[in-house]
């Protein structure tokens, strides 16, 4: 796969992402701005009426503004074609004229190797087919059939068996020609350590097949059929063709499939062909081991939300749960994972012998998504009657949260871990909430509503207003300061302006980026920027002191950028905490609370230390305290309104 230094570039430049892109969706015409390759559309990644998907095509890039999927052309071929990243390459060569180039004599001398021990686990595969219909393989059939399998099932799946010989497929092989360095390197035999004659791996067990993607025979797992043989599967050791955890059982046929039915992953080979017979086609499994990252991430180029489907016992469970702990830091919108919780015992093999596809249907319907499936590995079976154990539930699922990068898809989950403890409350005391809410003899009836007002004030007025202002003075050095402007284009995208005069200002600058203030003006219009200008503290801010050194100038935005960033986060986990203040307050939204306060008056901190050195006027610490001030007496507020006796 190693593609010659500079193709892909060259590949890119005579790429027009927008063109590609072009056969998705139909852009935005007013939004649009062709001649600048300044492309909208109504995103293809997830659904909606608005024009939030953004293609800059000078870039080669897209990004949504709604679900964040984001990328280049390659990224995009792959999502929406279902193809490979070589494969997007060659579809895209073809287009471009280019000659995707051949490998160079190193990787080709490879590539003839693979395709030689390719050749070789080909000849097994169909060696290990005819045993199975030969006299010795009586018994395999009787155990296939016994396990409900038909003949075209044990055809489309290449079923072999591998007779109780020694050297059954060695001497099979060799006999043939093919050397015996060869039928070791492709993991069919074994040299003995002391040098000897070389033995079969797969002896007396039922032969399945494990092809890549592309169709080529990797591996072979060996099912014993005698219960008390050493170990039930015995898969193919990692060869040049296998890299067990990049390989998926089933993959090819799933990728098909994929689209068009849900992706399940299951956990064993025989789960895989009952679910594809039962009409799941879109099925994979790991190589008999807990699935890894890189599995994960194909099973995601196929599906943006596959259901993992593990056997019902205490094992499956720990590993779903394994499971989602490792996809946490990997998830991105719209990517996530369900959880199919199969009846307790059952693997889904069993549960369609059982139940046939209806019930496995049923059970796919009704699976978990990933925070249910933390949430109820968290809780089941244990008792959450303290304050403290709730408390530390609530900061385990959000130690758990906390890995997710997305910072929207963190709020998200977030937002309904803060709604799954809520309910837990509730069940555990219907009566004091609902005379809570009732406002009856509940003794901290009126710290509730105080405190939301006194905070909701605190939000939305004093912490906004600040915005305003740093916003103010990163869009005023901005406009003073042309050359800087194209290091924050993607900070200026991101800005959720507070002021139509901002976001008036804002859209200039994206648009005539480093031409200077007269473009901007022209832009949008002489009125905002005079009201920009006007701002006390755009006035004394250091950028438009005559003369200001331009990096000094780029550091300070940076800064600003940062710290507005870091308090919309806070301002936000507040605001949604507050929302349910009325309804709500124990352990663990005083612990949100503080934890916000702390971003908030951490990230102020900051920024008045930052202030002391380039900015004379005393704004800024003045209201960092008055936040600061305000926060600790609602959190004091709600632990008195605790303390007498609402948890
Ligand atoms: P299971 O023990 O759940 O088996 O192992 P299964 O898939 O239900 O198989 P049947 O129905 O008994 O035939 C799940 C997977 O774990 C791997 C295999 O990949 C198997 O499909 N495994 C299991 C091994 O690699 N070695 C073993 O000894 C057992
Ligand atoms: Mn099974």
């Amino acid at each position: 796969m190693s593609l010659p230094p500079g193709f892909l570039d060259e590949l890119t430049s005579r790429t027009s992402l927008s063109q590609i892109v072009g056969r998705k969706v139909s852009w935005d015409a007013r939004k649009s701005k062709q001649s600048k390759g300044d492309m909208w559309a109504p995103c293809p990644f997830h659904q909606e009426k608005t024009a939030s998907f953004h293609v800059d095509d000078r870039k080669g890039v897209y990004y949504c503004f709604g679900c964040h999927a984001k990328g280049n052309v390659f990224t995009f071929l792959q999502d929406t074609e279902n193809v490979s990243f070589m494969e997007a390459v060659e579809i895209l060569s073809r287009e471009a004229g280019m000659q995707v180039p051949k490998r160079d004599p190193e990787a080709q001398q490879k590539a003839d190797r693979r395709t030689q021990l390719a050749e070789v686990m080909d000849q097994a595969v169909q060696h290990y087919r005819l045993k199975l219909k030969a006299g010795a393989g009586a018994a395999a059939r009787d155990y296939l059939s016994g396990r409900g399998l038909s003949e075209e099932a044990v055809t489309r799946w290449e079923i072999g068996f591998a007779p109780n010989e020694r050297r059954n497929l060695f001497t099979h092989l060799t006999g043939k020609g093919v050397g015996a360095d060869l039928v070791i390197d492709a993991g069919l035999a074994v040299r003995p350590d002391d040098g000897g004659t070389p033995y079969d791996r797969f002896r007396d067990r039922i032969i399945f097949p494990i092809r890549d993607p592309r169709g080529v025979a990797v591996a072979l797992a060996g099912r014993a059929m005698d219960p008390n043989a050493y170990a039930k599967y015995l898969n193919s050791p990692e060869t040049e063709l296998f890299d067990k955890g990049r390989c998926l059982y089933n993959h090819g046929p799933a990728r098909r499939a994929a689209g068009k039915a849900p992706l399940i992953v299951a956990e064993g080979y025989m789960d895989v062909i009952a679910l594809v017979e039962a009409g799941f086609e879109a099925t994979v499994a790991p190589m008999g081991t807990a699935v890894t990252e890189q599995q994960l991430r194909l099973v995601w180029q196929m599906h943006d939300e596959p259901v993992i489907a593990l056997d019902g016992d205490e094992a499956g469970f720990r590993a779903a749960g394994r499971l989602a702990e490792l996809s946490l830091p990997l998830l991105e919108a719209g990517k996530s994972l369900r959880f199919c919780m199969m009846p307790e015992g059952m693997d889904p093999d069993d549960l369609i012998r059982a139940g046939g596809s209806a019930a496995m249907q049923r059970r796919v319907k009704e699976s978990l998504p990933l925070l249910q499936l933390l949430w109820r590995r968290e809780t089941e079976g244990k008792s959450f009657d303290g304050p403290e154990r709730r408390a530390t539930l609530d900061r385990t699922l959000r130690a758990a949260i906390a890995r997710v990068q997305d910072p929207s898809l963190r709020r998200h989950y977030n937002d309904e871990i803060f709604h799954l403890m809520r309910s837990l409350s509730d069940a555990r005391r219907p009566a004091r909430r609902k005379g809570f809410r009732h406002g009856a003899g509940w003794p901290g009836q009126v710290a509730g509503p105080m405190a939301a007002t006194k905070t909701s004030a605190l939000v939305s007025a004093d912490a906004r207003a600040h915005e305003h202002l740093k916003e103010a003075v990163i869009l005023a050095s901005l406009v003073t300061h042309p050359g800087i402007v194209p290091r924050f284009v993607a900070d200026l995208e991101q800005l959720d302006t507070t002021r139509p005069e901002h976001e008036a200002v804002r859209r200039a600058l994206l648009e005539v980026e480093d031409s200077g203030r007269e473009a901007v003006e022209a832009s949008c219009g002489s009125q905002a920027l005079e009201k920009l200008f006007r701002s006390r503290h755009v006035r004394i801010a250091p950028a438009m002191r005559p003369g200001a050194d331009e990096e000094f100038v780029a550091l300070a935005v940076t800064k600003e950028f940062e710290n507005l960033a870091a308090k919309r986060g806070a301002r936000k986990d507040i605001q949604e905490a507050m929302q349910d203040i009325k309804g709500d307050a124990d352990e663990s939204l005083t612990y949100r609370l503080s934890e916000a306060a702390q971003t908030l008056t951490g990230s102020d901190r900051a920024a008045a230390e930052d202030e002391t050195e380039y900015e004379v006027g005393p704004n800024g610490a003045r209201m960092n305290r008055k936040e600061r001030s305000e926060l600790d007496a609602l959190i004091e507020g709600l632990n008195y309104e605790k303390s007498r006796g609402r948890t």
